[in-house]
This record gives C-alpha cells, structure tokens and sequence, in this order.
C-alpha cells in the first residue's frame, strides 16, 4: 500500500528529484481542492496513523482568496448554503456553515433572516475559517508552472513532478512529487478579441480593487459603461451606479433585456449529484441536449430580484428627470479610442447600424469566465491525456483523466468537465459530494497499488 506514513513519506525516488512522494497534490485551493482537503483530513482523522492520505495544496496567491474582485457587500450566493463544502457529502461534519455560523455566534440570526442565500462576503468568510482549519495541508503562493510525468525504469509513470513558482524572487521555484495530483484551477476571465486591460478598462473580476484605486486617487468618473448581460454584468452596473452617485452608468448588450436565471426547482435538480451520474452516462447529443436545455440555470442569465431592482431604479430615475442608469440594449461596442479626458467608446445598435460615442471614464467587460486549457498547465504531462472525437480531454465517472495504458499516476479534475459531468463542473452545486467521490477513489487506488 502506499499511503504516506503519518505525514510525509520519505520514500526514494527513481532519480535524484524530490523524497518526499505525496499520495496527491492539488493545484489551485478554491472551494474545489479545499473540500477535497476536508475530505482527506476528515478520512486521515479516522485512520490509524500511517494509514492516512499525504495530501499537500499548492495556491498561486498569498492566502485563500474566492473571487475577490466580484465580492460586493451585499451580494447573495446563488447556491443554497446547505451546498457548501461538506453536507451534501457529510451532514455530520464540523466544517458545515453551520458549524461555521455558530462558532461566529450568528445561528440564530442568520436563520431569522429565512434564507437559503448567504450573502457572498459571509461565505468567503465561511470558506477563509475552513481553509484556515486544513492550513497545514496548503502552500499558498506557490504558483504552478508545470507538470511533469516521471518515468521509471521500466517506462511506465507512477508520480508526477509539480514545479511551482515561490516566494523567493522570480526564477525560485520548488518541485513536489505526487502519485496523484487533482487539479482544481477554476475559470479565467473571458475577454473580447483585442481588448488591452488598463487602468480604465478592466475585466469585472477587477472591479472592487480598480474602484478602491479610483477613489484613492480622487480620480472623477462621470460615465461608467459596462459591457455584458449576465449576473456579473447587473451586479456591476447596479454596484457602479451607487458607488459613483453622480456618474451615468450604461449598461450595453446585444440582448433586448435581461434574462432571469431559472433557479426554479425542477430545473435547479440538473446540479442534484444524480443528475451528474444521468449526464456522463448520456450520448453525446443528449448531453448537448441537456446542456442547451439548462444553460439559462447559469450562462448569461440574472437573479430576478436584481433586474427588478434595476429597472424600479431606472423607472425612478425617470420619473424624477435624471436618468443616471441608461441601458442600450440591442447594441455593441465596435471600438474603444482613447479621448482627452478618458475613453471614447462606439456603440452600434444593431439594428439599424447606427452609432455613438460615449465618452467614458471607465469600461468594464462583464464578458464571462472561460475554463483554462489544461494542456497550457500540465504541459508534458498533457500528452498522456486521451481525448475524444472533439478533441476534449477523456474524463471517467471518478473525475480522473483517462490516460495512456503505461500511466499508473492519476490526474483528478474538478472544473473543466461540463463536457463529461454536466453543468455542475463549475460550480459549488457538487463540490462536496465529488470531493467525497475523489478522495474514496484515491484510497481505493492507494490501498490497490
Ligand atoms: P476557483 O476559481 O474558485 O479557484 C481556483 C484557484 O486556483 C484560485 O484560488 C487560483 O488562484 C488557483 N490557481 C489557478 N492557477 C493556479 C496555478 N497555476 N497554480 C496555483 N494555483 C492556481 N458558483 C456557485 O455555485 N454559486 C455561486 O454563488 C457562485 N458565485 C460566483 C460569483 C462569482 C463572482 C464568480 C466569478 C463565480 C461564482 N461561482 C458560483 C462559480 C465559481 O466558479 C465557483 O464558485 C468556485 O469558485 C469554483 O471553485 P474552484 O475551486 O473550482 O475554482
């Protein structure tokens, strides 16, 4: 068997790289590899002392951070808090946001509030308590740079060597060995071909920290415009208008309004755990099928009370002749110039082709998250990856990458699986639940080697 003994196992390795082999390394430690490491520290907790999991986490920034730029004070999670890291895998667990939410005191009030929907600084603030709690199992900023499979002298690939930027000024990195590791790097911001980020022009996943430096700098804004439709886009268009009170703010999309998300209940069972079981087993036109069918659970789509809440500000505001919030629907921006005083923005309303300028302090594309390509960041070890027709990369049930027969190493994804587990890959929806089925496939394969 190879589990670690007690902590790190110092077995030698092959060749002269590292001593220490972890049973598994996890690259990036969002909720995704931070309920796997729950897990683990939950099934070390009830093993004898050299039967446990070695598991260590690598995270690129300095200490755990969820979506920050995005964490508005009064937005609300789009998730029940009953799927947070652990109960829909372990109602038992103490690491539950109840737990969480007693230990801070606060049971009894939150459940005054007759809520399913934290607000989103309170479950960041749920997961840094979490996190802080398997901080032994984590290396924060260790930022990954590649994955190489290493290979024995029969040929066959029983670890990988993990090589992560530290600390230590630019060219110091460290290399960590691991049978397993489980890559959990979450989605990249998704921006219009061309578009050169700057201080006036950002991503939305920017946009608490640009703001914090406008305002430290005293610097005016007048128009702010921003481009996209989705949850991201009304949340920042509505956070705009009221952090700027004498700024205009436009909202431009291609759409005629918004779209509100169906969180409706029949609709809201495609992320039940069984619905991913339903999905991966499907043939491939009935996976798009249910793809398309669902999309508008997550993709480009509103909470409803925010686009009710928009248009009862627009409506005030035109009620009372100062119409700050404008939306130009049907529109695009066809070009972005740089003015004397800021931005000169072009938007065309499709249908008749016509254009304005508007002149703008700030442009904010709420364009969306696309997943990172997984062959950038495995590099060597991307090539024993076995892909489909579509040239997507092969996923089995246990979330462990298909590889070429001579590999014994595994690769575990969470994210990046919407092609193989449905529209739950990216979200919280599973996070539990596959964290539980990723760790029981580790120990069944660690206790089978
Ligand atoms: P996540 O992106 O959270 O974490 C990935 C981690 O990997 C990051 O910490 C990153 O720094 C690190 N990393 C990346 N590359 C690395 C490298 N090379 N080396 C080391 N570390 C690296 N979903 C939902 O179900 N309900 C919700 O309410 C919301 N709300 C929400 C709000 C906003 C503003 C966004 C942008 C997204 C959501 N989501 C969501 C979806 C979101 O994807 C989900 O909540 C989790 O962030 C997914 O967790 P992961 O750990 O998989 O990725």
């Amino acid at each position: 068997m190879s589990l670690a003994e007690g902590g790190d196992a110092t077995v030698k390795a092959p060749d002269s790289g590292p001593r220490i082999i972890h049973d598994v390394l996890g690259i990036g430690f969002g909720p995704s590899n931070l309920a796997l490491a729950i897990a683990v520290e939950e099934h070390n907790a009830d093993q004898p002392a050299a039967g446990g999991i070695d598991a260590l986490f690598l995270e690129r920034q300095p200490g755990f951070g969820w979506h920050r730029g995005m964490l508005i004070d009064d937005a609300t999670m789009q998730v029940s808090f009953l799927k947070d890291l652990v109960t829909m895998r372990n109602p038992t667990s103490d690491f539950s946001f109840l737990c969480f939410l007693r230990e801070r005191g606060r049971m009894v009030d939150f459940l005054n509030q007759k809520t399913l929907f934290p607000l989103r600084v309170e479950f960041h603030a749920y997961f840094e308590w979490a996190a802080a709690r398997v901080a032994h199992l984590v290396s924060y900023s260790s930022e990954v740079l590649s994955v190489t499979p290493v290979r024995d002298e029969d040929g066959g690939v029983q670890h990988f060597d993990v090589t992560c930027r530290t600390p230590g000024g630019l060219s110091a990195t460290v290399t960590h060995r691991a049978r397993n590791i489980s890559v959990a790097v979450g989605l990249e911001p998704h921006l219009p071909p061309g578009t050169a980020l700057s201080e006036r022009v950002w991503h939305n996943s920017q946009l608490l920290p640009r703001v914090a430096e406008l305002t430290a700098a005293g610097t005016p804004v007048r128009r702010a415009v921003v481009l996209g439709a989705g949850q991201s886009a009304a949340e920042a268009v509505d956070y705009l208008h009221r952090t700027f009170p004498d700024a205009e703010i436009c909202g431009v999309f291609a759409k005629y309004g918004y779209t509100p998300a169906d969180d409706s209940p029949f609709a809201n069972r495609i992320f039940d755990p069984e619905a991913v079981d339903v999905y991966f087993d499907s043939p491939s036109e009935v996976k798009q099928s249910l793809f398309d069918y669902h999309r508008s659970t997550n993709y480009s789509v509103v909470d409803m009370d925010l686009i009710e809440a928009l248009y009862a500000t627009a409506y005030r505001e035109k009620v009372q002749g100062r119409e700050r919030l404008r939306f130009l629907n049907v529109s695009r921006i066809r070009e972005v110039g740089i003015g004397d005083e800021g931005l000169e923005v072009a938007v065309e309303f499709l249908p008749t082709g016509e254009r304005q300028v508007l002149a703008t302090d700030i442009l904010v594309h709420a364009t969306g998250y696309r997943a990172r390509d997984i062959g950038t960041l495995l590099g060597e070890a991307a090539k024993i990856c076995l892909r489909d027709d579509g040239d997507a990369v092969r996923v089995g049930r246990d979330h462990r990458v298909e590889v070429t027969a001579d590999v014994h190493a595994g690769i575990y994804l969470q994210g990046g699986t919407e092609h193989t587990h449905g529209l739950a890959s990216t979200l919280l929806s599973t996070t539990a639940v596959r964290a539980g089925e990723i760790r029981d496939s580790l120990v069944s394969r660690l206790v089978a080697s």
